[in-house]
């Protein structure tokens, strides 16, 4: 008799929000998804998606995409991945990137694990994105926190020698949480001076809720590793 190995379902960062999509949205996933989104189950060449060679970012989860249009905008000479489980915030992505004519973002609405794992080679990021994560809060859901070794390692994968990973949060205790993952792994190497956290830079544009955050005297907390 064989017994297959069993796998558990792996647990996910996310939980799919049914989420209103409004007209526009709902126009732009009809008529522009085509010429942007990526389908998660097709092999892919990135060059040939974006018709040249250039350093590539990957965004995991990025909400409503104004951040990473403002990004993609301010620094056209990279091409920039965006992977977003929401449909509405895809829709509203899509409608920036139209009305900038934005060419430099394509899209995954899928699990940006799934596609870490299957669609991204191996050593290929510049670097990877993850602003403002479900921050998961309760102790009883921390297993759902998206960075966890098995992220990191994932990462590492991934990663181009001295790509980088940044990431940002307004929750301290998950910032320190993402500190103690990413130093125990060998592959990466603090990149703030203070071996802590780094000032945000400019290419992170600031967003709406962070504003009103600051004024309200909330802390965020910018964590960014090298690949070594
Ligand atoms: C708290 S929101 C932050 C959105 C945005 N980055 C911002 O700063 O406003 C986190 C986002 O990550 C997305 N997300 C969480 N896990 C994900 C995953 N594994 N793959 C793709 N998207 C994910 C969620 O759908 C959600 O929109």
């Amino acid at each position: 008799m064989t017994i297959e190995k069993i796998t558990p379902p792996r647990i996910r960062s996310f939980v799919r929000r049914k989420g209103r999509v409004t007209p526009g949205q709902h126009f732009a996933l009809e008529n522009h998804a085509q010429h942007y989104c990526l389908d998660p189950q097709q092999e892919i060449d990135f060059e040939n998606v974006f018709g040249r060679a250039a350093p590539l970012i990957v965004e995991i989860g990025f909400g409503n995409g104004d951040s990473l249009a403002k990004m993609a905008a301010e620094n056209p000479d990279k091409n920039y991945l965006g992977i977003e489980v929401h449909r509405a915030g895809v829709g509203h992505l899509l409608m920036l990137i139209e009305a900038q004519q934005l060419t430099n973002i394509r899209i995954y609405c899928h699990d940006a694990i799934e596609i870490l794992e299957q669609r991204v080679p191996n050593e290929s990021l510049a670097g990877v994105h993850l602003f403002f994560p479900d921050p998961w809060h309760k102790k009883k859901h921390y297993k759902r926190r998206i960075v966890r070794d098995s992220f990191v390692e994932l990462l590492a994968r991934k990663l181009a020698t001295n790509g980088y990973f940044h990431a940002a949060t307004d929750w301290e205790n998950y910032a320190e949480w993402m500190l103690e993952i990413l130093n125990r792994a060998a592959e990466f190497k603090n990149i703030s001076a203070t071996q802590t956290y780094c000032e945000r830079p400019d290419y992170r544009p600031l967003t709406k809720f962070e504003q009103r955050g600051i004024r309200l005297g909330h802390g965020v907390w910018d964590v960014m590793f090298a690949k070594q």
